[in-house]
């Protein structure tokens, strides 16, 4: 069983370790194994400087890619063009059984279809999530990833329903299958193993990591990188006026995003009276480290808006939408958009409020391991997955 994973933005690492870490569980559990795994990493380059990539692959051993395509900083086009052309040419080459994409980035597009398009079945790990902005970048790339894909991996219930609703098939349901497949002979397979982000939280806070930088007694942790909220200075400009304010209260770190970064020196948005701690991007087990110990999660970051409730913080999403909808439904993660005074009214809100944060919405940090469990399945044996 040959996999090609392929993975090129920061979120992606981080969830493609806790699968690389049960692929070599199952390796070295099972020796006389009847269908062995091999992974070969495929590292588009979306992500290439060493706090963005090479800081993620260090700390959490994941296998050192088998390629790096150098794919980077230029329009979606042809970003997802220059990928799909570079991946085809290694697929041919290597003829794996499976492609395994992460997430919605340009570099999750490219990988499907340049497997699907070989008639290759492609495995999409976080299939399902919706934001039902079509504005997004991210969202056209996952509902066509998920479109093409013949497993696809949910972290929740309500990612499970989002596709039923598109009308991809259940793993459950008849011949209908067969014929929906995108991938010949193959069923399309829907499957909730969890959130393999969640696997991670779990696994590697026991490696948590104090940061370089000074860190105050209580303290905001924020990010933001999202296109939305870069590309348009208004709204960059609204939630800067509401980090200032909030900033005469409590201090907040924000760990700079590059493509925020250059934008905010382009802008001047920020004064030197302005106590907002900018900090370079940090690695992942610096993260955990400061969403242990900080009061609140401010941030438009996907993966962000889950960590925060994994380590019980409440969380007000700079957005105008959240995929993570389950969050917002059981109190735990706000949002907020980008006007000043409703960052402000959340953020008093979220400090105070006292929050439910056991509710096992994202499974119990297995996802890594469910989804090799379906590798090592025969195509016969898909449907015994949802036993799994
Ligand atoms: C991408 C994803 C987004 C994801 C985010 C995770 C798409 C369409 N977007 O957005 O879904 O949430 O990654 O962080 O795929 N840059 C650097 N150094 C780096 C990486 C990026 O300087 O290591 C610069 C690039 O040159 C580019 C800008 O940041 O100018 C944006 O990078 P890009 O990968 O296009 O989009 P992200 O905003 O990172
Ligand atoms: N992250 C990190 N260092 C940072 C900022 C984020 O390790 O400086 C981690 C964060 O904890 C989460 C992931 O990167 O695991 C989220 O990535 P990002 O916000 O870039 O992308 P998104 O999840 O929005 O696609």
């Amino acid at each position: 069983m040959k996999i090609v994973t392929i993975i090129g933005a920061r979120p992606q690492f981080i969830k493609a370790a806790s699968v690389s870490r049960a692929i070599c569980e199952y390796k070295n559990k099972t020796g006389t194994n009847p269908r062995p795994i091999t992974e070969i990493i495929i590292h588009t380059g979306q992500h290439f400087d060493a706090d963005m990539s090479d800081v993620f692959f260090k700390e959490l051993d994941i296998p050192k890619p088998d390629y790096n395509l150098g794919v980077n900083s230029t329009s979606h086009g042809a970003m997802t063009g220059r990928m799909l052309e570079k991946i085809e040419e290694i697929l041919i080459r290597e003829q794996p059984d499976w492609v395994l994409v992460y997430g919605d980035t340009n570099t999750t597009l490219a990988g499907a279809l340049a497997a699907v398009k070989l008639h290759i079945p492609v495995a999409h790990v976080e299939a399902g999530l919706r934001s039902y902005n079509r504005q997004m970048p991210e969202e056209i790339n996952r509902v066509l990833t998920d479109h093409i894909s013949t497993i696809l991996f949910c972290p929740s219930q309500n990612a499970v329903n989002n596709l039923q609703a598109e009308g991809i098939a259940n793993a459950s349901s008849s011949t209908q299958e067969l014929k929906n497949s995108p991938a010949y002979n193959l069923p399309q397979t829907v499957a909730l193993v969890g959130d393999v982000m969640l696997d991670a939280a779990l696994y590697y806070k026991q490696y948590a990591k104090k940061p370089q930088f000074d860190l105050p007694q209580q303290f905001i942790l924020a990010t933001i990188h999202r296109a939305e909220n870069t590309e348009n200075t208004e709204r960059l400009k609204s939630i800067f006026r509401a980090f200032e304010k909030i900033c005469q209260e409590i201090p907040i770190i924000l760990p700079l995003h590059p493509r925020t970064r250059k934008i905010i020196q382009d802008l001047k948005l920020k004064t030197s009276n302005f106590k907002l701690q900018l900090v370079e991007p940090v690695g992942y087990l610096e993260m955990v480290y400061l969403l242990e110990r900080c009061g609140i999660v401010m941030t438009d970051s996907g993966g962000l808006q889950k960590e925060s409730y994994f380590f019980g913080k409440p969380c007000v999403t700079l957005r105008d939408e959240t995929e993570w909808v389950e969050l917002v439904e059981n109190g735990c993660n706000n949002v907020s958009g980008t006007d000043t005074e409703r960052i402000y009214g959340y953020y008093k809100e979220m400090m105070m409020k006292q929050i439910d944060f056991n509710l096992n919405l994202y499974g119990e940090g297995e996802a890594g391991r469910k989804i090799v469990s379906f590798f090592s399945l025969r195509p016969n044996d898909f449907k015994k997955f949802k036993e799994i």
